[in-house]
């Protein structure tokens, strides 16, 4: 069967598309036969034809590119993320603000069938806890009202940025994706266990090398780029139809084990 996964002759517009994940994303919508669009603050190997410079933290810059994009867009992939050592604000603005200003914008151009796969991570596997304030942030209108909210409220983010971004963005897939589905657009998020990209080194400098060590690995080993990117095209695929609102863990068993009492908690404590 020719075009299984059904990208041949669509647009896709891919967040992060310079680097790991969103450049294995990029490549392997590239080969499927889609027209890619990557958006990304640095440049990336020059494999990608349309590669937009764009900080996500920007909503105007983001507006621009949209622009020049324009429509239809079949699928959105938003992969851009700020790891765990820049400051928690920025985190917030360019993981969540950034993606959800960029992903309002992108759904009017969609018809039904469009897709957004969002990559969070097991770090915002907690969402469903700290479900009332991440709901209040997500439900804000707008960039700016969501940077008020920020500050706002400093309790749920501060010094726990990078976490907080991806529950905001589990919890902004379950509202915002819920509230698509009758439009017929799917909203989800892929949610990784540690994976082997150029943000891993900045993951290590924060948690230290001993909590990645220690970190349970039920298949023995970290995630590559590819394996995630292959789930984010398939998230996004036609043939996920009845996929909606929700979280996808591609986590090597990591969640099974913790939710189950396979993994001791407490490796995940962070070193006194
Ligand atoms: N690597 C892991 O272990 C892991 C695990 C779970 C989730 N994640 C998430 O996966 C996603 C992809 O990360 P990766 O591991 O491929 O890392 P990566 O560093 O290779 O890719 C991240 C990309 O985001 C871009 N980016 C950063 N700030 C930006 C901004 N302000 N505007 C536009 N682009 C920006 C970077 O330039 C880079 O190309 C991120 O959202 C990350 O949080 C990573």
């Amino acid at each position: 069967m020719d075009d299984v996964l059904r990208y041949e002759g669509t647009r896709a517009l891919v967040t992060g598309a310079a680097s790991g994940m969103g450049a294995a994303t990029a490549s392997i919508l590239a080969e499927l036969g889609a027209e890619v669009h990557g958006l990304d603050i640095q440049d990336g190997d020059g494999s990608l034809d349309n590669l937009h410079r764009c900080d996500l933290g920007d909503p105007e810059a983001i507006d621009s590119v949209v622009e020049v994009v324009g429509g239809p867009i079949d699928s959105l992939f938003n992969c851009a993320g700020l790891p765990t050592t820049a400051p928690d604000r920025q985190v917030m603005l360019v993981n969540f603000c950034g993606h959800r200003h960029l992903t309002e914008r992108v759904i009017p151009l969609m018809a039904p069938g469009g897709s957004i796969a969002f990559i969070s991570s097991v770090a915002g596997m907690g969402w469903i806890v700290n479900a009332a304030s991440m709901l209040a942030f997500v439900a804000q209108p707008d960039f700016a009202a969501g940077e008020a909210w920020l500050d706002a409220n400093p309790d749920p983010w501060t010094g726990n940025g990078y976490a907080c971004s991806k529950e905001a963005i589990n919890a902004y897939v379950a509202w915002r994706g819920f509230q698509l589905a009758p439009e017929g657009i799917r909203l989800n998020s892929l949610n990784p266990g540690p994976t082997d990209t150029p943000m891993m080194p900045a993951f290590i400098e924060s948690q230290g090398q001993e909590f990645f060590d220690n970190f349970p690995k039920p298949v023995g080993r970290n995630s590559t780029a590819e394996e995630q990117a292959w789930c984010l095209v398939m998230l996004n695929s036609p043939r996920s139809s009845y996929v909606v609102a929700t979280s996808v863990f591609a986590d090597g068993g990591f969640t099974g084990g913790l939710f189950t009492g396979g993994i001791d908690p407490t490796v995940l404590m962070p070193p006194e």
